[in-house]
């Protein structure tokens, strides 16, 4: 049976990518963010799960204000490196898993999650960064991967509880694909923790509210889906708003989960960098 073993929620700033991509790692601007990405790289190597479920927004790279769906799932062989006005970021092509993206959406559907079925997708930072955080810069991405855009460009975004019910029906899904014989599954959610990137705010970092979530993630998640969307862009900032993701994530692990890697680092570009990975309790069965 295939399941969901393993949950990282990240930031994704694009500056990370460009530093990873630019030898800047060492710097001593960024040097002590990514001191705290080497325990999350061993696990991720360790860990080393076939497919990555990534929950992400889409910077009005694939969709822009013409289209804004609030989920959407990439069903893709592949998924080309989008452009975000630079050139694409010179990393591995990200390959999909069409067979288990369509049991996903079908299975998501019929259990009333509309999703937005997408074939053609190219990924952004929100995406690729999670990636190169994870698993630094191999010639490919040891992981296949799922896309799951969510709209949290325009209001209104989905609610919290939502996601964390969007969540749990990904974990369903992925315990009734018949293909899955032993697939280690991991979600990703990512963006975050507290920033906001305009306006009067612009520059807003709010390190208590962080590591309350951080502390809450674990074992009070559905305490944290009661935040509303006012209270998120109050303490988290226009783009903390972000943090709905990491609440998918939370809501495909099991109910009880090891934490097993942390990490917060301010700035990171305008953001305050969180990074935070759950093993659920089948993943500590097998070990
Ligand atoms: C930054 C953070 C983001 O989440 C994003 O999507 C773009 C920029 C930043 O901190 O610069
Ligand atoms: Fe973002």
């Amino acid at each position: 049976m295939a399941e969901v073993v393993y949950g990282v929620a990240t930031s994704h700033v694009p500056a990370i990518g460009a530093a990873i991509d630019n030898g800047k790692e060492n710097t001593p601007y960024w040097r002590p963010l990514f001191e705290g990405y080497e325990g999350a790289r061993k696990w991720m190597a360790d860990a080393d799960p076939d497919v990555i479920i990534l929950a992400y927004n889409d910077h009005a790279s694939a969709f822009d204000l013409d289209l804004i769906p609030t989920f959407a799932i990439g069903v893709a062989d592949e998924f080309p490196i989008a452009d975000e006005g630079y050139g694409p970021r010179d990393i591995p092509k990200v390959v999909g898993y069409p067979e288990l993206a369509w049991h996903l959406a079908e299975s998501l559907i019929l259990n009333g999650f509309d999703m937005t079925i997408v074939n053609d997708l190219p990924v952004d930072h929100g995406l690729t960064v999670p990636l190169s955080i994870m698993y630094g810069k191999p010639d490919k991405w040891p992981a296949k991967v799922i896309p799951l855009a969510v709209n949290v460009i325009q209001y209104p975004p989905p609610t919290g509880q939502r996601c964390f019910a969007l969540g749990r029906a990904i974990r369903n899904a992925v315990q009734t694909f018949p293909d899955g014989d032993n697939l280690k599954v991991a979600v990703f959610g990512t963006g975050g923790m507290s920033h906001q990137l305009q306006g009067e705010r612009a520059g807003w970092i709010n390190t208590p509210f962080d590591s309350a979530f951080l502390d809450r993630l674990a074992d009070d998640p559905e305490g944290l889906t009661e935040i509303s969307h006012t209270e998120l862009l109050r303490d988290a900032g226009s783009e903390g708003i972000e943090l709905v993701m990491w609440l998918i994530m939370r809501g495909a692990l099991s109910r009880q989960v090891r934490e097993v890697h942390r990490h917060y680092h301010v700035p990171a570009s305008n953001t305050a960098a969180g990074l935070i990975i759950f093993e659920g309790s089948e993943a500590l069965v097998s070990m």
